[in-house]
C-alpha cells in the first residue's frame, strides 16, 4: 500500500461498510435486525443508510480485508482494525449494529456502532477514532443525504443520534443531520456554512432537536453559550416526555416529528426560560433576581439590532417594564465592557 493514503482509507471505508450490510443478512445478525424493526426501520429504511453488522469475531472483518489486499498498517489507521495486547490484529467493532458515516460527498469515513445487548461489553455506543479522514468536529452524519435539502430549504435540523436522522428522515424531515458522540460546534458551522451562506451572509436557520432530558437541555443551553453569533438563526424542539425524535416517530408517527420541528422556539426564549424557572416571578424579589441573572444572556447576544427585542421579551418574560429590563442589559453591557 501506500502508507495509509486518505485514498485507501475512503477504499477501506467502502468495503468495510459493503461488508457489514452483508452481514445483517446473516443468521448471527437476528439481534441487529430485531434492534432496527423495533426502533421502525423496514429493510428498505435499513439499505437506504447502509445499516450494517458487526459479527461478534474477533477478525471476521480484518481478515477480509487483508484478503482484498489492504496493509495491515492501512486498516489500522484507518481504525477498523487494533493491534491487541497479544500482538494479534482484531476488529474495533464486534457484535454490533454499524452505521457508516459519510462525508459531504458521500464517501465512508466512519462508523457508528451500537452494542445490542445490555450484557455486552463496552459503551453503548463506538465511533471511529480520530483518523486522517475521520475527524469528529466535524462530522454530521447525514449530511450527505440531507444536504441538498438543506440548502434548499436553508434550514438544517440537529439531532443526537443516528437514529433520530433516519427517523427524521423518513417523517419527511429531510434536513436532519447527527452530531457523532461530540457537541454541536464551530467545526460543524464551518461544514453547513457552505450550504447555509449567501454570499457573505450567514441566513440558514438552526433547529436543534435534543432529548428531553436533563443532558439535552444542557446540550442546549451549551449550544446557546457556543453559538451567540447565530442566536437570531438558532431555535430549539425539545421532545415530549423526554422523547427523541426516533421514539416520538414511533410512539406518535411521523407528523408528530414534522410537527416538533415546525414548533420549535427561537433559542433565545428556551434559554430564558430555563435560567427564568429558577425564580419565583410572583414575587418583587424573585424578579430582581431573575433580572439580574438573564439580563447579561441579553446582552452578551451579537447581533446588537436585536437586542430591542429580546429586551422586549426579557421584560415580558418577567411580567416587568420594558424600561426596567433595557436599563438592566445596559447595566450588564457596561459591566462586560
Ligand atoms: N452517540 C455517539 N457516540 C457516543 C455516544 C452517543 O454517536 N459515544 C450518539 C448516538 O447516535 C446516540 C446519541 O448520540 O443515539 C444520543 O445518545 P443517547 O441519548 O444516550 O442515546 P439513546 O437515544 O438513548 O440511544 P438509543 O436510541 O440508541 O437507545
Ligand atoms: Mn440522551
Ligand atoms: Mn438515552
Ligand atoms: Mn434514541
Ligand atoms: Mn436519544
Amino acid at each position: 500500500g501506500d502508507g495509509g493514503s486518505k485514498k485507501v482509507l475512503v477504499a477501506a471505508h467502502a468495503d468495510a461498510a459493503a461488508f457489514y450490510a452483508e452481514r445483517l443478512a446473516a443468521p448471527d445478525a437476528q439481534v441487529a435486525r430485531e434492534f432496527l424493526a423495533a426502533r421502525g426501520f423496514d429493510r428498505e429504511a435499513a439499505a437506504r443508510y447502509q445499516c450494517g453488522f458487526a459479527p461478534d469475531s474477533w477478525d471476521a472483518l480484518t481478515r477480509h480485508l487483508r484478503t482484498k489486499g489492504y496493509d495491515a498498517k492501512d486498516l489500522i489507521t484507518a481504525g477498523l482494525v487494533r493491534e491487541a495486547r497479544s500482538g494479534n490484529l482484531i476488529d474495533r467493532f464486534r457484535g454490533r449494529l454499524m452505521w457508516p458515516i459519510r462525508d459531504l460527498s458521500g464517501d465512508v469515513i466512519g462508523f457508528g456502532a451500537r452494542k445490542l445487548l445490555d450484557s455486552d461489553d463496552g459503551p453503548k455506543y463506538l465511533n471511529t477514532p480520530e483518523t486522517p479522514i475521520y475527524k469528529k468536529s466535524h462530522v454530521l452524519y447525514g449530511i450527505d443525504q440531507a444536504k441538498r435539502e438543506i440548502a434548499k430549504q436553508g434550514k438544517v435540523v440537529i439531532v443526537e443520534g443516528y437514529t433520530d436522522v433516519m427517523a427524521c428522515h423518513l417523517a419527511g424531515v429531510p434536513t436532519a443531520v447527527a452530531t457523532c458522540g461530540t457537541s454541536f460546534g464551530d467545526d460543524h458551522i464551518g461544514v453547513l456554512r457552505r450550504l447555509l451562506m449567501d454570499s457573505d451572509e450567514f441566513r440558514g436557520e438552526i433547529i436543534f432537536t435534543f432529548d428531553g432530558d436533563a443532558a439535552g437541555q444542557k446540550a442546549a443551553l451549551r449550544a446557546f453559550a457556543d453559538d451567540l453569533k447565530f442566536v437570531a438563526h438558532t431555535s430549539v424542539a425539545i421532545g415530549p416526555d423526554n422523547m427523541d425524535p426516533c421514539e416520538l416517530r414511533l410512539a406518535k408517527g411521523d407528523a408528530a416529528v414534522r410537527d416538533l420541528v415546525a414548533d420549535s422556539e427561537p433559542l433565545i426564549d428556551f434559554a430564558l426560560r430555563s435560567v427564568l424557572s429558577r425564580y419565583d416571578l410572583d414575587t418583587a424579589e424573585g424578579q430582581a433576581f431573575a433580572l439580574r441573572s438573564a439580563a447579561p444572556m441579553v446582552a452578551a447576544i451579537k447581533e446588537e439590532y436585536l437586542r430591542p427585542r429580546y429586551v422586549q421579551k426579557l421584560a415580558g418574560h418577567i411580567g416587568i417594564e420594558v424600561e426596567e429590563a433595557r436599563r438592566a442589559v445596559n447595566d450588564a453591557l457596561r459591566a462586560g465592557g
